[in-house]
């Protein structure tokens, strides 16, 4: 499959031909039948690249494989096959430290910030865990840590004393996001993190990403089975079904002119087409390009 290349410079993440699969689970019935295990193909030959900057959209129905593809790039899943290059790092090769360290700049955000968000520490404090795990503090204070971190998602210093019940949706996602960046990531790879949201919300945080890739330069891989918020935020997108990446290209391009029957498909049965049509309302265009349809 070719690689994405339009943003110039070399790219800081290269996945080629990867692939995961996965055993069904058989029954004693199965078992005694002797009826093998099935196997899914959740990952099927998917490559890409990233580059600095870059913010890579993934979409595609449930159950396509944009989780499994999203988790192996940090080998939070095993994959079976294929190659993860980070910059000069084999990604697949690395254990212990080596492979820690891999985390620690490919950061992921979740759909459900109260899973990663432990309910017993306050905002201050979870930031901080992750700011000492990986010594990112440096000579600053605890205090002026957390503090920027907060600044950095929007938030004021003084949510630091805040537990997370404390927050609505859309300020756990900020807070979760805050915790990604206080590991000093280079890339982060954000699985449904704006879907459990209210429209406007989401909005919000599409805007929040956008100016952390310019204030920060990071690459982003947005996981969405929402168009809408991909047109209004993603570079790049892979269309993904049954495992496989079945187009990608340019935003504007994939959503303008789908060449696959698939995408077409995916783009007519969204129920907001006017939605699609314009981005998310609010959300800034990218390269001062409208996406239309
Ligand atoms: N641990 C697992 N064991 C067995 N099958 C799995 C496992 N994880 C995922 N799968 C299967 O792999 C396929 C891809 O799942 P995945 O979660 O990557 O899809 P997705 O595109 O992220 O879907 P969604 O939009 O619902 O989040 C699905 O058929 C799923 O049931
Ligand atoms: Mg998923």
């Amino acid at each position: 499959m070719s690689i994405f290349g339009e943003v110039p410079g070399p790219p800081l993440l290269s996945v080629t031909g990867l692939v995961k699969e996965f055993s069904s689970r058989r029954t004693v019935g199965d078992w005694l039948r002797r009826v093998p295990a099935k196997i899914l193909r959740a990952v099927d030959d998917v490559s890409f690249t990233l580059r600095r900057g870059e913010i890579l959209g993934i979409a595609g129905e449930s159950g396509s494989g944009k989780s499994t593809t999203a988790r192996c790039i940090t080998r939070m899943i095993e994959p079976d096959a294929g190659e993860i290059q980070f910059r000069d790092i084999n990604v697949r090769a690395m254990t212990g430290a080596g492979l820690r360290d891999v985390r620690r700049r490919i950061q992921m955000v979740f759909q459900d910030p109260y899973a990663s968000l432990n309910p017993r520490l306050s905002v201050g404090s979870a930031i901080l865990e992750v700011g000492r795990v990986h010594r990112q503090i440096g000579s600053q204070s605890p205090k002026g840590f957390v503090a920027e971190q907060l600044g950095n998602v929007r938030l004021p210093a003084s949510f630091a004393t805040r537990r997370p019940r404390d927050l609505s949706g859309g300020q756990r996602q900020r807070v979760a996001i805050a915790r990604a960046l206080a590991a000093g990531p280079e890339i982060i790879i954000a699985d449904e993190a704006v879907s459990a949201l209210d429209v406007s919300i989401q909005t919000e945080i599409v805007n929040l990403f956008l100016d952390l890739r310019d204030s920060h330069g990071l690459a982003i891989v947005f996981v969405s089975h929402q168009l809408p918020v991909l047109a209004g935020m993603a570079d790049h997108v892979a269309i993904m079904r049954a495992g496989a990446v079945v187009e990608h290209g340019p935003t504007v391009d994939v959503f303008e002119r789908p060449q696959h029957p698939y995408t077409v498909a995916l783009l007519e049965a969204y129920p907001h087409p006017d939605v699609t049509k314009d981005g998310m309302a609010g959300a800034k265009p990218r390269n001062g390009k409208e996406i239309s349809r």
